[in-house]
């Protein structure tokens, strides 16, 4: 069912962008993830154990909902449709949204203009990843777009941190953050663990 906005929305306001980058470092973070009660995660497809990734959060976080992100092309969009909850990809593609719409798969779809939001609108999506968002443009950008967009909504990453989370997140078109930052190393997770469970808690 594509429910993108129920993914991105106010009450999960920073979504985890995973780049595992182990088996282990993985189960550890799901861990952590579940702890804290993290809703949905994004992991991507940047990991020859990805897809075993995706499976462990699926395993170890049975209560939220797991996303495949950095998804390029059709073979790979054909296995995230059978092994997660959601779909993303960093750019728009005409043929990748068919075969989500085709599947009933939720897909939210990057975008970092105008003319890739209209492409998107004209296939019937309003729920977008903007990115990579700091470097196009950010919280100005988003400002610009919800003139002639009013209708779209977006869940930015990329360059997004613990400082500028919050300018975005003030913004009436963001209804959720996605970053890396909040996803600790296993070095960070084993020195400070308690701290980014209160970080992902809050
Ligand atoms: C992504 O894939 O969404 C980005 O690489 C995440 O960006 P960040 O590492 O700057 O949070």
């Amino acid at each position: 069912m594509n429910d993108a906005l129920t993914i991105v929305n106010k009450t999960a306001p920073v979504m985890p962008v995973a780049q595992f980058k182990s088996l282990d470092h993985a189960k550890a973070c799901a861990e952590l993830f579940a702890e804290a009660g993290v809703p949905a995660v994004e992991v991507t497809l940047r990991h020859t154990d990805a897809w075993q990734m995706v499976k462990l959060c699926r395993d170890l976080m049975p209560n939220a909902r797991i996303g495949v992100g950095t998804v390029l092309n059709r073979r790979q969009m054909l296995r995230a449709v059978d092994e997660a909850d959601f779909v993303i990809s960093p750019g728009f593609s005409r043929e990748l949204s068919m075969l989500a719409h085709k599947t009933l798969t939720t897909y939210i779809p990057g975008v970092a203009t105008a003319t890739e939001i209209m492409a998107a609108m004209a296939e019937e999506h309003r729920v977008f990843k903007l990115y990579p968002a700091e470097a196009i443009g950010g919280v100005t950008l988003l400002k610009s777009l919800a003139g002639p967009f009013p209708d779209a909504v977006f869940c930015p990453t990329g360059g997004i941190s613990q400082a500028n989370y919050h300018d975005y997140l003030a913004l009436p078109n963001v209804h959720c953050v996605g970053g890396s930052w909040i996803v600790p190393s296993e070095e960070a997770l084993a020195k400070d663990r308690k701290g980014y469970l209160a970080m992902l808690k809050s």
